[in-house]
């Protein structure tokens, strides 16, 4: 399966999804959830996006602030998703109801005075070159933000969506899923350099990997994964011997029952060789990051993918049966407990049990706190 080009999705086509006719096994997740890259959303754009079987509204005023409402004019009821900027306002185009940046009518298309009328805002972030918008299953503000990542090298971020079957926590849950990256996702060696830490709404995952490169032979590769929410993975990938660094975001967002969408942005550098002048030096970094960004780019999607028929059939089982070389999975279930209404409990028993060689993983849950 190839990525979009660039923003646009591609259903994926593996197997038809063999739990479709089930109740979904998850329920939605309460947090931040990426509906776009920034770069979609130019000055004066207006996009549509789902989150949680519901149409989310996005546009960005021409001040260049975003903004996310809820879909229908409060006037009779068009879909804003038609609407279009003026200024900082957003003109339904029905009857050219305008809409100021609080939310607030401030003028009918019939020159007469507005009606006591407001768009409701949804709580907006932007940060790592995404849009998130915050969904809670009672109504909660946001009591957690997403931070800001570094930004490796000078070129532009690379980016793809998919949309498919599945759910946002088995994005995340992948991450301390230590066993697989050997056996679906072909790494020869790998363990974990410190236990994986969780920390109110974080986790995080420092993975060291023995690859072998053609030509140069066995090299280490160092893997540091920051989870935020179930909905927002940063991973920084590291080849010392050869100076690659990638840092990407992946980011899963729920949008339907059993359903959600992919999106990954990531950003790439070859250091330069320090055995250069250094002159020589930048323009050999600089030459090789150019050349290869595209290649490592494509190769890190295809790395994702590998995932992707797994997460789009699979059954979410609350009681898995665990072994010795798993990832710390019983944990990780716990942690992204605080994620779901406390009356999810039903579908969500967890493995009461954390077997396997990670028992000593730091498991805590302190609630919503700010990272
Ligand atoms: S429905 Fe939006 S202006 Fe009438
Ligand atoms: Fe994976």
């Amino acid at each position: 399966m190839r990525p979009s080009r660039k923003f646009g999705q591609v259903t994926h086509r593996g197997p038809t999804p063999s739990d479709a006719a089930l109740p979904p096994a998850l329920p939605y997740p309460d947090g931040w959830s990426a509906l776009a890259f920034t770069a979609e959303l130019p000055r004066g754009t207006v996009l549509t996006r789902r989150l949680a079987g519901e149409d989310v509204v996005l546009y960005r005023q021409r001040d260049g602030r975003v903004r996310a409402v809820r879909p229908f004019c409060p006037h009779l009821g068009a879909h804003l998703g038609l609407a279009e900027l003026d200024g900082n306002d957003l003109v339904c185009p029905f009857h050219r109801f305008a809409f100021g940046p609080d939310g607030r009518c401030v003028r009918t298309g019939y020159g007469t005075p507005p009606p006591k009328a407001a768009l409701t805002h949804l709580p907006v972030l932007e940060v790592n070159d995404a849009v998130f918008v915050w969904r809670h299953h009672d109504g909660r503000e946001p009591d957690w933000e997403i931070p800001a990542w570094h930004v490796l090298g000078n070129l532009p971020a690379r980016y793809a969506t998919w949309e498919m079957a599945g759910y946002a926590q088995d994005v995340m849950e992948n991450s301390v899923d230590v066993g697989h990256f050997q056996t679906l996702h072909g790494w020869s060696q790998g363990e974990l350099a410190a236990p994986v830490a969780f920390d109110g709404v974080t986790f995080h995952v420092s993975m060291r990997v023995q690859e072998q490169f053609p030509l140069i032979g066995r090299r280490q590769v160092d893997v540091e994964v920051d989870g935020h929410g179930l909905s927002c993975l940063h991973t920084d990938i590291h080849t010392p011997a050869l100076g690659l660094k990638m840092c990407s975001l992946v980011l899963a967002t729920q949008i339907a029952p059993g359903r959600m969408q992919f999106r990954q942005a990531s950003r790439f550098l070859v250091a330069e060789p320090s055995s250069l002048p250094p002159a020589l030096a930048r323009t050999v970094g600089r030459s090789l990051t150019r050349l290869l960004a595209g290649p490592m780019f494509r190769f890190s999607c295809e790395f994702t993918a590998a995932d992707f028929p797994i997460w789009s059939t699979k059954q979410y089982l609350s009681r898995p049966r665990l072994t010795a070389g798993d990832g710390p999975i019983g944990p990780f279930r716990r942690w992204s407990r605080q994620f779901y209404p406390p009356t999810a409990t039903g579908p969500l028993p967890l493995p009461t049990t954390p077997l396997g060689g990670h028992q000593d993983a730091q498991a805590t849950r302190t609630g919503h706190a700010r990272p």
